[in-house]
């Protein structure tokens, strides 16, 4: 059979619906610095449109909100809180008892909390931020009731986020703060007691200043900030 033109295009067409979704974006992100293809482009040939392969930059340059990039981003965080402590912690150790969850998880060969889980990832986005443009945030884990002091607010903001999500279930706090003369729009999201593993550690940790959490409690919230123009 002889290669037509038609041919190799369908089969990068092929290709491309053959690669995994993010395998697929993660090569259009290198394409879309280098061209003018749009991710609309990209996502209209992983749904098999064919002949809209051709898109604007312009879509490259549409804004979210900062609201709507905040409720996005803690969205993806407390998922995978959720299913690192439901999944793994809850289940290896409050139900099958084959492991235990520690703080020093590396000397006891246990399992890493799921505060550490989520610290270690904190850490790890901003080490990654710092080296990209346009990416800045921060994010942190904290509570009214901590078992480390340094997981208290610290600013007014995180102090009223945390006494409104604890007061007002299902609802989250949002504001703007000015720090080091830079300034901020700030979320906080409530952290709740998803597992009985969460409330038993918390409840009988030597260090907590509340022993009466219940399943389904309140127990600290998720602070994101991020630098807008004043
Ligand atoms: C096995 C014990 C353990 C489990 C399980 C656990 N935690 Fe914790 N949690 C801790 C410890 C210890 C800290 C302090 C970690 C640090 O040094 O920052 C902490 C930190 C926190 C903090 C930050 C404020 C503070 O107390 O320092 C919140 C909020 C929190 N945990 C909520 C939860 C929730 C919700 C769950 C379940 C999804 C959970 N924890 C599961 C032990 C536990």
């Amino acid at each position: 059979m002889t290669m037509t033109p038609i041919c190799s295009v369908f089969n990068e067409y092929l290709h491309y619906l053959k690669a995994p979704l993010t395998t697929l974006i993660s090569e259009v992100n290198i394409d879309m610095k280098k061209t003018t293809l749009s991710l609309s482009a990209v996502v209209a040939v992983s749904l098999g449109i064919t002949g809209a392969a051709i898109g604007s930059a312009s879509s490259t340059d549409a804004t979210v909100s900062v609201k709507a990039m905040a409720d996005a981003l803690h969205l993806v965080m407390d998922s995978d809180r959720t299913v690192y402590t439901k999944k793994i912690v809850n289940r290896l150790v409050k139900k099958e008892k084959v492991i235990k969850a520690t703080e020093h998880f590396e000397d006891d060969k246990s399992l890493a909390l799921p505060a550490q889980m989520f610290r270690f990832g904190s850490e790890l986005a901003m080490k990654r931020a710092e080296k990209m443009e346009d990416v800045d945030f921060s994010y942190t884990l904290q509570s009214l009731w901590p078992i480390n002091r340094q997981n208290a607010p610290k600013t007014k903001a995180e102090r009223d986020g945390l006494k409104f999500v604890a007061e007002n279930k299902g609802k989250n706090y949002y504001t703007t703060e000015t720090l080091g003369g830079q300034k901020y729009f700030t979320a906080v999201y409530a952290d709740t007691g998803v597992a009985p593993v969460c409330v038993s550690c918390h409840n009988k940790h030597p260090d907590t200043p509340k022993k009466d959490f219940k399943l389904g409690d309140v127990m600290g919230g998720v602070v994101i900030r991020i630098p807008i123009e004043s």
